[in-house]
């Protein structure tokens, strides 16, 4: 169990550069299945869910080779459909290799993949839609036994744009008979993306970025070409990291027009924000503004994966904040850790209200997901004093040592490795 020990009350001032994003590059070490050639992604973060996917991947007879930054896969060697449970339970975005195995083998036999600290994480609009495609599915024990060999293109309406449940369905219609349409997408960038790359690779998917998207399947595939997406949640955390230290933070490769809803409210909550060609730089000021009122909801609304930064960042607003989590069904367990540093924040259901402090203490506090890890060391930044972030290991799922990149940043903070 690792700790990162911060000593707050520096501003942070600097500039860093953003890799490939995360959510990107999962669904892509999905999709390396859906071609015999090797496979390159490039600018790709060395994360804890990376490793883990392509121990998946190892796992079905694949080989995932790290040349610096760049991960070469080649799936020649794949002959498994079994998804080994252990991995499976821990990693969520195993799901994603669902829709690729069965494109590639014609069978696949998962577990249900774990839920997390941010919710129960169901996969019943993946399995609804594969079944649309006429996948045979049975589950028995835990475990989702798929017959694929048959799939036909149909439409599909999502009940909800699902991320994974799109990503997953656009991959799997690769090697449907006929044309499918996923109606009611996500429209993140990392689906289009994931779009650009399987076109690389001869597939014909059209529509990806709206809520309608159409794939034509049965293409022959070869070896394509993955381009990297800045990572747009690593960029939005420490562009808030500068709104929450008073500092002054440009992210090199971020893209503002991925980032509209979060630069806007930075600039509400009044920090000065320029997003210009190839980067984003925000200046804090030295105190911020409430913010009357965060919601959250799919792309391009203001992301999930920022409410825990901004959160941290209401803690010291000078006002009241109201914030909705409306994507996910559990995630304000960072609330009862910044109550250790001295927030005062109500949690009902799906609604915080935060209002505002003059100061933070530090604390010994606990990571429960990546981004209220993250979250609380950046609060850390502010606080006064020592503060500790425990479990710490779980920010690495989707940073890259991200102490390295604060103490660039002129902060004060290490890492404490556990056992
Ligand atoms: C992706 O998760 C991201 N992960 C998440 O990022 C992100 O928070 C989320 O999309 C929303 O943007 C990856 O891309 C690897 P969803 P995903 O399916 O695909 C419910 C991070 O921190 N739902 O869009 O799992 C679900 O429970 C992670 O980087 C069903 O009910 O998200 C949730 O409430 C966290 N049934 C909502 O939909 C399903 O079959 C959105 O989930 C699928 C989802």
């Amino acid at each position: 169990m690792d700790k990162i020990c911060v000593v707050g009350g520096k501003p942070l001032c600097g500039e860093l550069c953003v890799k490939n994003a995360k959510n990107a590059v999962l669904p892509m070490l999905g999709a390396v299945l859906l071609c015999k050639e090797p496979m390159t992604i490039p600018d790709c973060p060395h994360l804890l869910d990376v490793d883990n996917m392509c121990a998946i991947l190892n796992h079905l007879g694949s080989e995932c080779i790290w040349n610096g930054d760049s991960l070469m896969v080649c799936t020649e060697g794949a002959n498994k459909y079994e998804m080994p449970d252990k991995i499976a339970r821990e990693l969520r975005s195993s799901i994603f290799m669902l829709g690729p195995v069965l494109a590639r083998f014609g069978h696949a036999i998962f577990s249900y993949p774990g839920g997390c600290d941010i919710g129960s994480r169901p996969i019943d609009m993946h399995l609804k839609g594969l079944r649309a495609l006429n996948v045979e599915i049975k589950e028995e024990g835990g475990h989702i036994y798929c017959d694929g060999g048959k799939m036909k293109g149909a439409s599909i309406h999502l009940d909800y744009p699902s991320v994974g449940a799109t990503e997953n369905l656009m991959m799997a219609a690769t090697a449907a008979e006929g044309v499918t349409t996923i109606n009611n997408a996500a429209r993140e960038p990392e689906i289009e993306a994931l779009a650009d790359a399987l076109n690389s690779m001869g597939a014909r998917v059209t529509g990806a970025g709206t809520s309608s998207v159409t794939i034509i399947g049965k293409l022959p595939l070869h070896k394509g070409e993955f381009l990297p997406l800045p990572d747009r949640i690593v960029a939005g955390t420490f562009l808030t990291a500068a709104a929450v230290t008073g500092g002054d933070v440009t992210v090199k490769g971020a893209r503002g027009d991925h980032l509209h809803s979060v630069l806007s409210k930075l600039e509400e909550c009044g920090c000065r924000v320029i997003a210009q060609k190839g980067e984003v730089r925000c200046i804090g000021p030295a105190r911020p503004k409430e913010l009357h009122l965060v919601e959250t909801s799919p792309y391009p609304g203001f992301p999930t994966d920022m409410q825990a930064v901004f959160m941290a960042l209401c803690t010291i607003a000078n006002g009241t904040s109201i914030i909705f989590e409306n994507v996910f069904d559990s995630r304000f367990r960072i609330a009862a850790e910044l109550a250790c540093m001295g927030a005062t924040i109500t949690v009902k259901d799906r609604m915080a209200i935060v209002r505002g402090v003059d100061r933070l203490n530090g604390a010994n506090v606990n990571a429960c997901d990546l981004r209220a890890g993250a979250a609380l060391v950046i609060s850390g930044l502010r606080a006064e004093g020592l503060t500790t972030v425990f479990n710490a290991q779980v920010i690495d799922r989707g940073y890259e040592a991200i102490e390295d990149t604060l103490s660039m940043l002129g902060a004060n903070v290490v890492r404490v490795s556990g056992d």
